[in-house]
């Protein structure tokens, strides 16, 4: 790793004008809300939760510059004056022409993927997101994972661990040009543990689209984190400003699919930009069947005000800089108090590998669940298990366990201070010292889809 020490304290680079109390209720409180949701976090009330790692999208606290932008919104229907000042944002970010608003990312997805996916069809990137997946399988499709190996090895410290393996996309066109009507890339790479993508892959994958006449479209919602790691750790990327970088990404693609939920530094929106207007007009009519009028798309014209000035904000280098170490911050402070995380930590997230840390809770007894509710009842910290609750099946009696079992603590953009970082590093530290104690949770209610929303345990 190349990046330079830390010398001085971290320093949240703006002052709070507005403040909210944090909830804070006793360990007997959050026992009562945590059996009624039948040890399932996403069945628990935020105002049980003190710090709330479930998440980085969407919750963003906005600038005093955004909401007095949403003041002065123009919610014209029609060739709203917000409108222009959205999409001149998004072609200053990205260079595609062709801007469309939409209520969020998976919004995007099914716009895009609907005018372009048929049964039999297959997608490669380096990890599909699960909505993506989910809107690519939805359509009769087949959503491919092409990530290096090194993206799937928690304890590699591989820099960029979102990379695509470019030999195997390769081959994967090669062998299946006629039914991949397009290739993606996340960036950053947020199933893998929010791993950026470097600028030499981009530019790899690009020139393997290209040559095998594949339209290749980002999946770009983490864009500034994933410049910002470039620039950070990639040889000869260091002089350039984010954006610089950011320009240089978009212009790699034909289109991007956003949702503006993370670095849009907005609580709802996303779009779909595209570089030529093949798919536009088809894209458009979409859009006014199911979201709404192409200048506004399913969201309100102040939200479009907020998202022009959060797409400026958020590359901004003092902002990048603080956001991407108060990440590393986290990963370090838990890894000094003997907590395994996903090597190098990434950009909006810090991944706890409970596997390694609850050697003594086998797969079937959710290792990361019992940890995930362990952090909420010992301290209000919510965070979401990505192991074999969201990825493990039962088949036919017999379980079959997730190929890692972690917990993900994705953090808010702009909404807590580095003490509040400082006190979960504390309680993290508790509850490591006495991990042996905790036995595992028995699935009792196993839905059939999407279970780790509203599935429920009990402890063992
Ligand atoms: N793509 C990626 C890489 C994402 O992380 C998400 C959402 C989406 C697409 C879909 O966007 O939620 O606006 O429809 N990720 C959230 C998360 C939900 O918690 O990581 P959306």
């Amino acid at each position: 790793m190349r990046e330079p020490p830390r010398p001085r304290t971290i320093i949240e680079p703006f002052k709070i004008k507005v403040v909210e109390p944090l909830a804070i209720r006793s360990r007997p409180e959050r026992e009562g809300f945590l059996a009624r949701a039948g040890w399932n976090l996403f069945q628990v009330p935020s105002e049980s939760v003190t710090f709330d790692f479930l998440t980085d999208s969407g919750t963003s606290a906005m600038s005093a510059a955004q909401w007095g932008a949403m003041m002065v919104a123009d919610e014209s229907y029609a060739g709203s004056r917000s409108f222009a000042r959205f999409e001149a944002a998004v072609r200053k970010l990205t260079g595609y022409p062709h801007v469309i608003p939409t209520h969020q990312g998976r919004a995007a997805e099914r716009l895009l993927f609907s005018l372009l996916i048929r049964p039999g069809c297959a997608v490669p990137s380096n990890n599909h997101f699960d909505t993506t997946r989910a809107n690519i399988e939805q359509l009769g499709g087949e959503a491919v994972d092409l990530v290096v190996a090194e993206g799937r090895d928690p304890a590699s410290r591989h820099p960029f661990k979102g990379n695509v393996d470019l030999a195997r996309l390769d081959r994967f066109c090669a062998e299946n040009r006629a039914r991949i009507p397009l290739g993606m890339l996340t960036i950053t790479n947020n199933t893998g543990g929010g791993q950026p993508v470097s600028l030499a892959n981009l530019h790899g994958a690009s020139e393997v689209y290209r040559r095998h006449g594949i339209p290749f479209v980002l999946d770009a919602c983490r864009f500034a984190e994933n410049s910002y790691l470039v620039k950070l750790r990639e040889d000869g990327q260091g002089g350039r400003s984010p954006r610089e970088i950011a320009r240089e990404t978009f212009e790699l693609a034909d289109g991007c699919l956003v949702s503006a939920k993370k670095d849009g530094l907005v609580n709802i929106g996303g779009f779909l930009a595209l570089r030529d207007d093949r798919w536009v007009e088809r894209a458009r009519s979409l859009l006014i069947l199911t979201e709404g009028f192409p200048t506004y798309g399913g969201l309100a014209a102040r939200d479009l005000e907020a998202l022009a000035v959060g797409l400026e904000e958020v590359l901004d280098e003092r902002y990048l800089d603080y956001r991407l170490a108060v990440t590393r911050y986290l990963a370090e402070g838990l890894n000094r108090a003997g907590i395994p995380t996903v090597q190098p930590p990434g950009g909006h997230a810090v991944y706890v590998d409970a596997r390694a840390l609850l050697p003594h809770v086998p797969p079937e007894r959710f290792p990361g669940q019992a940890l995930a509710c362990e952090m909420y009842l010992a301290e209000g910290i919510r965070a979401c298990e990505i192991g074999s609750v969201m990825f493990g099946r039962n088949e036919g009696g017999s379980f079959r366990p997730a190929a890692m079992e972690l917990v993900r603590l994705a953090i808010p953009r702009r909404v807590y201070t580095q003490s509040h970082v400082d006190y979960v590093i504390e309680g993290m530290a508790g509850i490591a010292a006495r991990i042996g104690e905790l036995r595992g949770l028995r699935l009792v209610r196993d839905p059939p889809y999407l279970r780790h929303f509203t599935a429920s345990f009990e402890p063992v």
